[in-house]
C-alpha cells in the first residue's frame, strides 16, 4: 500500500514541478548527487578516489515539450564533455522520456543519436534506462536502430517481466543492466510476488554471466550479491565480465566493501534539479528509505 502511495506521489505532475523550484529538499541530497555538473563532477571524483566508477543520470520526468528535450539533450551532451574534460571514470544513463519518447520517436531517437555519437567521440559509454512497460516497446525499437550503428550503447532489463530471459537472450552481445524492476506494472506482463521476481533474477543474471557479453548487477540486495559472489567463482568468471551497480547514498559499506574486494563497481549519481520522482520511486520501493528523510528533518 504504502508502495502505491510513493509511485502515486511519484507521478503528480504538480509536485514535480513545485519541486524543481524548491532546491534538494526531504533529504534527497542524501541520494542526489548535487543539482549542477560541477557538482556532480566532484561526486564522481570522490567515488573515484575509492576505485568506484560513476553512471551519471540528469534527472527529468514529464517532458512533453520538444523544447524541454532538446535542452536535456544539450545538458546531457554537456555532461559527457565534462566527463571528458575532468577525465573521470564515469559514462551515462538516460530516460528516452526525457529525451522525447513522449513527443515524437524519431525525435527521441535523433536526440539519443546525438549522445550517443558525441559520447562515442569520447569512449564513454550510454546506457538506456528502462522506464515502465508503456515505454518499453519503444525503448528496446531505440536500442535497436542506434545498436546498428554504435556499440557504446545499452539497456536494461527489468526481472519483474515475464518474458526478460527472451530479453536477456535477444541482448547477449550487449552491456547490459539487469535489475528486479521499479514500476508497478499489471500482472498479466510482471511477477507481483517478491520471491518470484527475485527467482527469475537469479535466473537472468546467472544465464547474462555465462552468456553474455558484459553484465551489470544493479541491486541492493546482499543476499543476490553474495549469491552473484559464489556463482562467478564456481564458473570462473572473471571480473572484468561484470560489475556490481548501486544507486548514490545507498548502502555506502557496501559499495566500499565491494570496490575494496576488487569488483568493479558503479555508482549510479543521480543529478539535477528534476529529483522529486525519482526520490518518491526510491521511497516506494523502500519505505525505510523515510529514515533519509527524517533524519534531514530533524537534524536541522
Ligand atoms: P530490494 O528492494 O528488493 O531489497 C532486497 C533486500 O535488500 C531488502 O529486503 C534488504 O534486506 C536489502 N536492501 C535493499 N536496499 C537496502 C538499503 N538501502 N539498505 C539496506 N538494505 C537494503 N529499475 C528500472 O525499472 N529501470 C531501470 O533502469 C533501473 N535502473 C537501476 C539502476 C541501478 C544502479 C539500481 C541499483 C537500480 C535500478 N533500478 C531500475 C531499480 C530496480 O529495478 C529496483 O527497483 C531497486 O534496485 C530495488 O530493488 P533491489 O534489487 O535493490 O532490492
Amino acid at each position: 500500500m504504502l508502495r502505491d502511495f510513493f509511485i502515486g506521489l511519484s507521478k503528480n505532475q504538480l509536485l514535480n514541478t513545485a519541486a524543481k523550484n524548491y532546491g534538494l529538499k526531504m533529504g534527497a541530497q542524501n541520494v542526489v548527487a548535487g543539482t549542477t555538473i560541477e557538482e556532480t563532477i566532484e561526486s564522481i571524483k570522490e567515488l573515484n578516489k575509492h576505485g568506484i566508477s560513476a553512471t551519471v543520470d540528469n534527472l527529468g520526468e514529464f517532458v512533453f515539450k520538444e523544447e524541454e528535450a532538446t535542452e536535456a539533450k544539450e545538458q546531457i551532451v554537456k555532461v559527457i564533455q565534462a566527463i571528458h574534460d575532468h577525465q573521470v571514470d564515469a559514462h551515462i544513463s538516460l530516460k528516452p522520456t526525457q529525451v522525447g519518447l513522449d513527443i515524437d520517436f524519431d525525435f527521441c531517437v535523433g536526440n539519443v543519436r546525438e549522445i550517443v555519437a558525441k559520447a562515442n567521440e569520447y569512449g564513454i559509454f550510454v546506457n538506456v534506462d528502462m522506464e515502465d512497460s508503456g515505454h518499453l516497446g519503444a525503448t528496446l525499437e531505440l536500442v535497436d536502430i542506434l545498436s546498428a550503428d554504435f556499440d557504446n550503447i545499452g539497456t536494461v532489463i527489468q526481472a519483474y517481466l515475464h518474458d526478460a530471459q527472451e530479453q536477456v537472450e535477444k541482448y547477449r552481445n550487449m552491456r547490459i543492466r539487469l535489475v528486479k524492476g521499479a514500476y508497478k506494472e499489471p500482472a498479466e506482463i510482471a511477477y507481483q510476488d517478491k520471491k518470484d521476481i527475485d527467482a527469475n533474477y537469479v535466473r537472468i543474471i546467472e544465464w547474462h554471466l555465462l552468456n553474455g557479453k558484459f553484465t551489470s548487477v544493479a541491486t541492493h540486495d546482499h543476499n543476490i550479491i553474495n549469491h552473484v559472489k559464489r556463482f562467478v567463482k564456481e564458473h570462473n568468471i572473471p571480473n572484468d565480465k561484470f560489475e556490481f551497480q548501486m544507486l548514490y547514498g545507498f548502502r555506502r559499506e557496501l559499495q566500499l566493501q565491494l570496490a575494496k574486494e576488487g569488483y568493479n563497481f558503479c555508482t549510479y549519481v543521480p543529478f539535477g534539479k528534476d529529483w522529486y520522482g525519482y526520490f518518491m520511486r526510491r521511497l516506494a520501493e523502500r519505505p525505510q528509505n523515510l529514515n533519509l528523510v527524517f533524519k534531514q528533518v530533524f537534524n536541522k
